[in-house]
């Protein structure tokens, strides 16, 4: 369903039989929803979300293209978060049918005006599907199209702010003893101790290598989020917690109590691609009453 959402920019809605939904806003290509089959909301969006170009949209899934983070002239996480994208006129095919899926593919291609900070030829396809069970499903391809004959290397990130009761009540498991980058320590490598991660401070690791599955444990709701993630080595694990949230201008004082961001990525090593080269990325979310997770 292609409707209007605030400040009338242009924003698709992904429905599924059992009543759980998505929304996608064309600008940014970003997800701003995603809602459960009792109409339960499992995604954050800030209250002070400025829905506006230049500024990218303060929860739901910004997408982190071609750079996480602060490099360089380009600016921080990259510019595919605050372009206006398309419906793909010519869209991949699905390799398998699947007539029980909601989806929508979005488009987003160089322009002369970004060929000034980034000097090459693509193309990104966006597949965001919901599945039959209200699983959100992302796939990314990104091809190089440079005639000059260059490849071009780029990070990216899925950067899903999960809805979390309270903070202090959410573990996160799949992540323990692993090596991470710290952004709050000059980007100094670590390596985690000890049992799942818990939160009682300011956090912003990206952690190297992960397995393929991250489970978010939300307590209080008893509600797991499963995170699978493929061709995305890198995970980052970022709360603002209190005073960093005082400083950030589209984000309420205290709603870092209410998210947590959990992120499939690839930050450490850049992904290089030659041009006629295609790489793909691919995040699917699942969320499902942490009793019947086994072993949780
Ligand atoms: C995280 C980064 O992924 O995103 C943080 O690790 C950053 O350093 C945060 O502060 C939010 O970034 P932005 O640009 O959306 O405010």
């Amino acid at each position: 369903e292609h409707t209007k959402g605030v400040n009338g920019l242009p924003k698709v809605i992904l429905r599924e039989v059992r009543g759980c939904s998505a929304e996608v806003y064309l600008y940014g290509a970003q997800v701003t929803s995603w809602k459960n089959e009792h109409g339960e909301e499992l995604l954050f969006l800030s209250s002070k979300a400025i829905f506006k170009p230049p500024k990218a949209i303060r929860g739901g899934i910004p997408i982190c293209f071609p750079q996480f983070g602060i490099q360089g002239s380009l600016e921080q996480h990259g510019f595919a978060r605050n372009r206006h994208w398309m419906v793909d006129p010519d869209p991949p095919p699905f390799l398998t049918c699947s007539p029980n899926k909601a989806f929508i593919d979005l488009i987003l291609k160089h322009s002369e005006e970004d060929a000034k900070i980034w000097p090459h030829r693509y193309e990104f396809r966006l597949r965001v599907t919901l599945g039959p069970g209200g699983d959100l499903m992302m796939t990314s391809r990104i091809r190089n199209t440079n005639t000059d004959g260059k490849p071009f290397m780029f990070t990216f990130s899925y950067h899903t702010y999960f809805a979390v009761t309270d903070i202090s009540e959410v573990r996160v498991e799949g992540l323990e003893t692993l090596d991470y980058l710290d952004y709050l320590k000059n980007k100094e490598r670590f390596t985690e101790q000890g049992d799942a991660i818990t939160f009682e401070a300011e956090v912003d690791k990206a952690y190297l290598s992960t397995p393929t599955k991250i489970a978010i444990i939300d307590h209080e709701r008893k509600r797991t989020y499963e995170l699978r993630k493929d061709g995305l080595p890198d995970a980052v694990v970022w709360n603002p917690w209190d005073k960093k949230a005082k400083a950030i201008p589209d984000f309420g004082d205290n709603e870092y109590k209410h998210m947590l961001c959990v992120e499939a990525a690839c930050v450490e090593k850049p992904i290089t691609l030659k041009p006629g080269e295609e790489w793909r990325g691919r995040q699917e979310l699942s969320a499902v009453p942490s009793s019947y997770c086994s072993g949780q």
